[in-house]
């Protein structure tokens, strides 16, 4: 009785309050959640197009693991060399808080993993959420080192779109019937373009298309009726693509780990580096249903001009159009390879989904010209330019082609203070103004090697914006910011006009990003606070441009006190 009474008066707001701690002890523990893995790098024999090669991989897995957390977890990535080359890891669009260590560029925040040796990346997810990846950042490894990074919501938020009923990730890929190191290799011994790909892949299949692949096309059951989520992931070496799924409409909800408002399409534009998810309803009379990719080349350069499938398969979809049989799954409509108009009005729709915080007054304004180059040789002849007219290709950012340190990383070096390295005297504009997306005199196709980092106090208001040369071709060059999520203010085609086009800048809801194409011939402006102190890669993600020297890299000042300047390195971060 005494008992009952006790417990059932005074009782409801103490058990409330009781059950209120208990909630936010476990909560606090998911918050914590620490994600260990093993990820062990070595070659394997996968067989595609008929062919087997022996590949370097993670665990055994081509396409490597998926790893899924939620934000505010940490992880733990114990990553062990038994490949035959140097190797890093890269957490593409994971911020890394004064943390550049885990970043993961080879010779840019640490020394690469020899073969045999060991490195543990450690780092938290702080308020991120949504689509990323990982990948070698080491020469050509990440044409087969790569895998998709999943950020959950903390638990009990939800997402801001209905729940999908299933999240499917695609991660489209580049597969080359040789081994990518020595295709790379060749390139650079030649001077000249590396070979394109033999086929795209979506989750490591090239599919029905292509010899050989048909038993091993991915594919993706669906219950009639429900709405999944397609997490994409352009894993491509040097390929943006277009993607769509016959006879569905895509509704795009984020892009780059960033909530989009949404909107519905037939196909999407990916370049190299980014992510979209989109919802898709499975809306349609059961049947099999191709998506598809394939390229979209903006440039006049050779492409591999293959189309990639899997199969959207409804559960109900009749036996007949089932595995084995005859009825051929219908085929989505791509726009063609070089449609840069389809590509434009696809990305210009973007638009972030809540007010964004954009940086309204800029301290530092940043023009950077980007695009190949050219360099002479004394001997057109020798076998090391087989580049266009005996030159060998390069690429540059205000005429520096980047050159990687060799001695050190460059984060290793600034942190010790090791002299020589590199220097950031990089330009904020162009040494020589030109008509860049105009016919471009041949006495300015030659760019200038460097190791040069462009400085940036703690907390700067930044903007940069990257305008695209014709130099050899206009392209599309995904650039990618290392350490930072951007907003994508502006964009057009031709010269870039400081006098009329700023006005025409969204600065209410433009898309948040950490990878942003050129448009062909054209410019794009971002913007971002320079509030990561560290050493982050800028570059562009077509991986036959990166060698080039497409790249350079932000030095962001440390600020006052802890919180604002860089942790110190772990112990076991390999040296050079
Ligand atoms: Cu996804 Cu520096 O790369």
């Amino acid at each position: 009785m005494e008992y009952h009474r006790f417990s059932a008066k005074p009782c409801s707001p103490y058990l409330f309050f009781t059950l209120l701690l208990l909630f936010a002890f476990l909560a606090s523990f998911a918050d914590a959640a620490v994600h260990f893995h093993e990820f062990v790098i070595e070659a394997k024999p996968v067989k595609r197009l008929c062919r087997t090669h022996s590949t370097i991989t993670v665990n055994g897995q081509f396409p490597g693991p998926t790893l899924e957390v939620r934000d505010g977890d940490t992880l733990v990535i114990k990553a062990t060399n038994r490949g035959r080359y140097n190797v890093s890891l890269h957490w593409h669009g994971v911020r890394q808080l004064r943390n550049p260590w885990a970043d993961g560029p080879e010779f840019v925040t640490q020394c690469p993993i020899r073969p045999g040796q060991t490195y543990t990346y450690q780092f938290t997810i702080q308020n991120q959420e949504g689509t990323l990846w990982w990948h070698a950042h080491s020469r050509w490894l990440r044409a087969t080192v790569y895998g998709a990074l999943i950020i959950h919501p903390k638990l009990g938020s939800p997402y801001p779109f209905p729940m999908p009923k299933r999240e499917i990730p695609i991660l489209l890929g580049e597969w080359w019937d040789r081994n990518p190191m020595d295709v790379l290799r060749l390139a650079l011994f030649t001077g000249a373009a590396p070979n394109v790909s033999d086929a795209l892949t979506i989750n490591g299949q090239p599919g029905d298309l292509y010899r050989c692949s048909s038993k091993e096309t991915a594919i993706f059951p669906v219950e009639a009726g429900e709405t999944i989520l397609l997490r994409i992931i352009n894993s491509a070496m040097n390929q943006e693509m277009f993607f769509g799924v016959a006879n569905h409409k895509l509704t795009v909800v984020a892009v780059d780990a960033a909530y989009t408002k949404p909107f519905a399409t037939n196909v999407i534009m990916i370049a190299p580096g980014q992510t979209i998810d989109v919802l898709l309803t499975a809306d349609q009379t059961p049947a099999r249903y191709y998506m598809a990719a394939h390229a979209y080349n903006s440039a006049n350069a050779p492409f591999d001009n293959t189309t990639t499938t899997a199969i959207l398969e409804y559960k109900s979809a009749p036996c007949s159009a089932k595995k084995g049989q005859s009825l051929k799954p219908i085929f989505p409509q791509l726009p063609g390879f070089n449609d840069t108009a389809t590509a434009t009005a696809f990305t210009s729709q973007l638009r972030s989904l809540s007010k964004a915080k954009v940086p309204l007054e800029i301290d530092d304004s940043l023009f950077f010209t980007v695009g190949l180059g050219l360099i002479n040789c004394t001997n057109p002849n020798s076998p090391r330019c087989q580049g266009p007219n005996g030159t060998r290709f390069a690429a540059s950012i205000n005429n520096v082609s980047f050159v990687l340190p060799r001695r050190n990383s460059l984060m290793q070096a600034y942190y010790q203070g090791q002299p020589g390295i590199f220097t950031t005297d990089f330009p904020p504009f162009p040494p020589v103004q030109f008509d860049y997306s105009g016919n471009v005199p041949r006495g300015l196709w030659q760019p200038v090697k460097a190791t040069k980092l462009f400085k940036l106090k703690y907390r700067s208001k930044v903007q940069i914006v990257f305008q695209d040369t014709s130099i050899v071709t206009v392209e599309n060059h995904p650039m990618h910011l290392h350490g930072y999520q951007f907003y994508v203010v502006g964009s057009g085609f031709g010269n870039f006009d400081p006098k009329n086009d700023p006005a025409k800048f969204n600065l209410i809801d433009p898309p948040e990003r950490n990878t942003v194409g050129t448009p062909p011939g054209g410019w794009v402006a971002i913007r971002f606070e320079a509030d990561n102190p560290g050493i982050w890669l800028l570059h562009c993600h077509l991986d036959s441009h990166l060698p080039w020297g497409l790249a350079t890299a932000l030095l962001v000042e440390n600020g006052v006190g802890k919180l604002q300047t860089v942790q110190p390195p772990p112990l076991d971060l390999p040296r050079c």
